[in-house]
């Protein structure tokens, strides 16, 4: 089967982006072993409501993505975006399976522009700002695309994100203008939750 990794590798999406994830392994990121480290309703159910436009940036093969479908119902709808096509056609076969794919928009970034121009009340990076190439510029795609109300989770991989690679990026988004309000426990990770900073204030 074509994962789609060779026809990034020969168009250049990996070399311009450096270190994405490829899609053969897609499969780790998905299992009940990650279900169990990082179950998506633990981990996100205090940010999501019925009716919310959710925004799962680097979605990958779904994983966080199908369980946010779930929790914003049949009003709401989760933008679900990534770098690489052949891990949105896995993101919407999934949904399709789990019949949620009408709750879900499949959106094709480049390497250093997201390009979402939905305003959404919640967005989620999960492990993969560090894949980001410019992360000055991504930070600030993401404090524009937030509601006033909205907030954004950023969660970095232990195994690939020190504390203080972590610290240089909470700076980086507070200087794009978002505000970390706390700390977010997960599993092998590092979290933090940002909301807008006011309006000309960095956060
Ligand atoms: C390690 S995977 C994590 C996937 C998913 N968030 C999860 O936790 O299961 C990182 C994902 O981010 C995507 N990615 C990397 N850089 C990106 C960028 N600049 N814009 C959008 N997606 C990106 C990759 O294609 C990959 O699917």
């Amino acid at each position: 089967m074509d994962t789609g990794s060779g026809i990034l590798w020969k168009s250049g999406v990996i070399g311009l982006a450096g270190r994405v994830c490829p899609v053969w392994l897609a499969g780790a990121l998905e299992g009940r072993i990650r279900m169990w480290l990082q179950d998506p309703r633990e981990v996100l159910g205090g940010f999501l409501k019925p009716g919310y436009t959710a925004v799962d940036i680097g979605c990958g093969p779904g994983f966080f993505t199908t369980a946010m479908a779930e929790m914003v119902g049949d009003e709401g709808r989760v933008i679900a975006a990534d770098l690489q096509p052949a891990m949105l056609e896995r993101m919407m076969a999934k949904a399709g399976r789990m019949n949620l794919a009408s709750r879900i928009v499949p959106h094709q970034c480049q390497p250093d522009r997201l390009g979402i121009t939905e305003k959404a009340d919640f967005a989620l990076a999960f492990w993969m700002v560090h894949e980001v190439p410019d992360r000055d510029g991504f930070f600030a795609e993401v404090a524009a695309m937030l509601k006033d109300s909205g907030c954004f989770l950023m969660v970095e991989p232990r195994m690939h994100v020190s504390s203080s690679g972590f610290q240089e990026s909470v700076e980086r988004a507070r200087r794009a203008g978002l505000k970390m309000s706390r700390e977010v426990k997960v599993r092998m990770s590092r979290g933090a939750l940002f909301t807008r900073g006011q309006p000309g204030v960095l956060g």
